[in-house]
């Protein structure tokens, strides 16, 4: 049994593997229609979500599972004080797999410590969010056809944003990649992910503060929100907040084959102009999550079609 708390618990194989079990879902969904009939996915969303938990109750659904759960710490005891471990231990009773976010870092580890079924970091705190990079990897698979000789550019809050530390995780393991990382000073990327992954593992990678001067170097543009649960001071985040908005302008000079992602939600940083646009992948990106994660339940569970 496994569980997948940090995005570096799958090999590069391990993701390999997942990405064409979801190429092969996507292609052929009614073979997968019943894979986890009597199988139950519980969502334990202690932190607000739309696309992370929504696309794994979809996900569990389309392979003909059950779900239950809750979507925020109010609507669970964790408001009349239990703690993380009593929440899981009685869920692992009740379920066959659990997806968990929250916004303490380190969470779902300790959940899964407690428990006798696979536990999924849906998300901790500031920390990882390895379904939303399972999510980014077949995006870019999908999108660009490979996963090495990229120069990836990442826009926005790279201090808060869990996605983004995530995903350099992720990438720095395949050959030929080159990171842009275009944030404000105040948001620039923890020197603990400068220092243990690209300077450890030598990635080039370079610092800027604005998307036009590289935008024309770009083979994907991955921009984020500036996230506001995580400042301290709600001053520092409205004089942030719209430090960087993409809009037909600023593409000027971009690809004709740039792959724009988000991982959503989108506040301003993007603008609705954009959308048209052929290179914006932001919404075909949160579609492949339902697929990918669809792969991930059907691997940690250890079922495949062979057996119906
Ligand atoms: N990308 C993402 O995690 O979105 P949600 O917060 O809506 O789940």
């Amino acid at each position: 049994m496994k569980h997948l708390i940090d995005p570096m618990d799958l090999s590069v194989a391990e993701v390999d593997q997942l990405l064409e079990l979801a190429d092969d879902i996507m292609l052929n969904r009614e073979k997968y229609q019943e894979v986890c009939k009597h199988k139950k996915l519980a969502t334990l969303f202690f932190e607000p979500s739309t696309r992370t938990r929504l696309s794994f109750e979809a996900a569990m659904l389309e392979l003909g599972g059950s779900i239950l759960g809750f979507s925020s710490a109010d609507s669970s005891s964790a408001s009349k004080g239990e703690s993380v471990s009593d929440t899981v231990t009685v869920v692992s009773g009740y379920a066959d797999i659990i997806a968990m976010r929250h916004p303490k870092e380190g969470a779902p580890y300790a959940a899964s410590l407690h428990v006798n079924c696979p536990v999924i970091n849906a998300g901790d705190g500031g920390h990882n969010h390895p379904t939303q990079t399972l999510t980014d990897l077949l995006t870019i698979h999908q999108e660009k056809g490979r996963l090495d000789n990229l120069t990836i550019g990442l826009c926005g809050d790279l201090k808060f944003g869990r996605t983004v530390h995530s995903l350099i995780k992720a990438m720095a393991r395949y050959e030929n990649i080159h990171f842009v990382m275009i944030s404000p000073e105040e948001l620039r990327l923890p020197d603990y992910i400068i220092k243990d992954v690209l300077e450890k593992k030598k990635i080039p990678y370079k610092e800027v503060h604005t998307i036009e001067e590289v935008i024309a170097d770009l083979d994907i543009l991955y921009m984020t929100r500036v996230q506001r649960e995580r400042f301290f001071n709600e001053a520092d985040y409205i004089r942030l907040k719209d430090t960087f908005i993409l809009d037909e302008k600023k593409l000027a000079d971009a690809r004709e084959d740039l792959c724009i992602m988000h991982p959503l939600p989108r506040v301003n940083e993007i603008s609705k102009k954009v959308d048209e646009d052929p290179r914006a992948c932001y919404f075909k990106q949160a579609l492949y999550g339902k697929y990918i994660r669809m792969a991930l339940i059907m691997t940690l569970l250890g079922v495949s079609v062979d057996e119906h």
